[in-house]
């Protein structure tokens, strides 16, 4: 079997790194090759990720980079139709909710390619994200649904998908942040600011409901900057968040702006520090296996068992419910999460078990 990998976007190559690590480890060997979009081009968003994850330098990349909602996606299809008609694989594995994933399974679908879905079935309900309609468009259009928690098995299944179609598998993201944990790395900010486990605060921000607008971002960051008793918060600012931060004069002490960090970097941060506030939905996954106490500030998450099990709490959007948080975090009332099941380490290794077999 021929297989196609997608990947566009910085979450997706921390995900296709555990089935490319299951796959070269398993004796099979499927044929594949690993199609780079360029959503992400930078070496930062990108490059570094290849590195620190020892991934292969993409087979093919499709070089589109940035654009609006329709532009990008319009770039990936007419890019990736054009690879397919120079050699068509049996098989196109997608992974995870970005733009890359749907126009890819869009345009591998309507070759008559089998599309597998990685991290399939999980909703926010939330239609105002473009993730959510990516989701639901790949899975309506999906032949194998691998799927990270039951909850997700039971939303395919209300959308009609056929039961012998869905395999549990467990998360590809958490594969490799076990595989990595023992190389995390020290960023350089933690020298320079002294930093001490338990701490310091880390934030990231990027949805666009957040970031887009200063009246939106600036608001949430005076708030962390406030409530976090002169503890170091270090902000890794995306790209996108930095054109509008760049439209302003910030001046909170104790907030540290740096460039995105590489992945073992930023999880090395993480897993020393005494809570994470995020809007990304990969982060609750990670903070919830390292067992840091993380406050998503979203009003939906497409990953309740984070919430359930795990360590993170959905504050919504509104800044003011921070400070009740902050306030239970200093208290040492936070509570304490377990890991979900399955997230053990050996998603790929099914998944690819999986492929194996069909
Ligand atoms: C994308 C995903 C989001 C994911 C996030 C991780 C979609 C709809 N969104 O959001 O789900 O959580 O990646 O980071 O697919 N840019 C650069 N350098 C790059 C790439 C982008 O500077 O290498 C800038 C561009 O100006 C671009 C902006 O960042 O306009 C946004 O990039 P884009 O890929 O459109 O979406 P993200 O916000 O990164």
């Amino acid at each position: 079997m021929k297989i196609d990998l997608i990947a566009g976007a910085r979450p997706n190559f921390v995900k296709i790194a555990a089935i490319i690590h299951a796959i070269e480890n398993d004796k099979n060997k499927i044929d594949y090759r690993l199609i780079h979009t360029g959503q992400h081009y930078d070496e930062i968003l990108s490059g570094s990720f290849f590195e620190d994850l020892n991934l292969p330098p993409p087979d093919i990349n499709l070089n589109c980079g940035s654009g609006s909602q329709a532009e990008q996606t319009a770039k990936i299809m007419i890019a990736y139709e054009k690879a397919l008609k120079t050699s068509k694989p049996d098989m196109c594995l997608v992974v995870g909710d970005v733009n890359s994933t749907f126009a890819c399974a869009i345009t591998a679908k309507k070759m008559q390619v089998k599309i597998a879905h990685v991290e399939a079935g999980i909703r926010s309900g939330d239609m105002n994200m473009p993730e959510e309609i990516n989701r639901i468009v790949t899975d309506s259009i999906s032949d194998y649904f691998f799927t990270t928690t039951p909850q997700a098995g039971l939303n395919l299944k209300k959308n009609g998908a056929s039961k012998n179609k869905i395999h549990f598998v467990g998360n590809t993201m958490i594969d490799t942040l076990l595989r990595f944990q023992d190389q995390l790395k020290k960023p350089k900010i933690w020298d320079k600011l002294k930093l001490l486990k338990n701490n310091y605060f880390v934030i990231t921000l990027h949805r666009p409901t957040n970031v887009d607008e200063t009246k939106t971002l600036l608001p949430i960051l005076e708030e962390i900057s406030k409530t976090s008793k002169g503890l170091p918060v270090i902000f890794p600012v995306h790209p996108r968040t930095l054109k509008i931060l760049k439209k302003t004069t910030l001046n909170y002490n104790n907030l540290h702006l740096i460039e995105p960090l590489g992945y073992l970097e930023f999880n090395y941060l993480v897993k020393n520090s005494k809570a994470v506030l995020t809007d990304s939905g990969g982060i609750t996954e990670e903070t919830t296996v390292m067992n840091i106490p993380c406050m998503t500030l979203r009003d939906s998450t497409e990953r309740p068992e984070t919430v359930n099990i795990g360590t993170n709490e959905l504050l919504g959007t509104n800044p003011a419910n921070i400070a009740p948080a902050m306030e239970k975090l200093f208290k040492e009332e936070w509570e304490k999460g377990e890991i979900p099941e399955l997230w053990d380490g050996n998603a790929g290794k099914r998944i690819v078990e999986i492929l194996n077999s069909l």
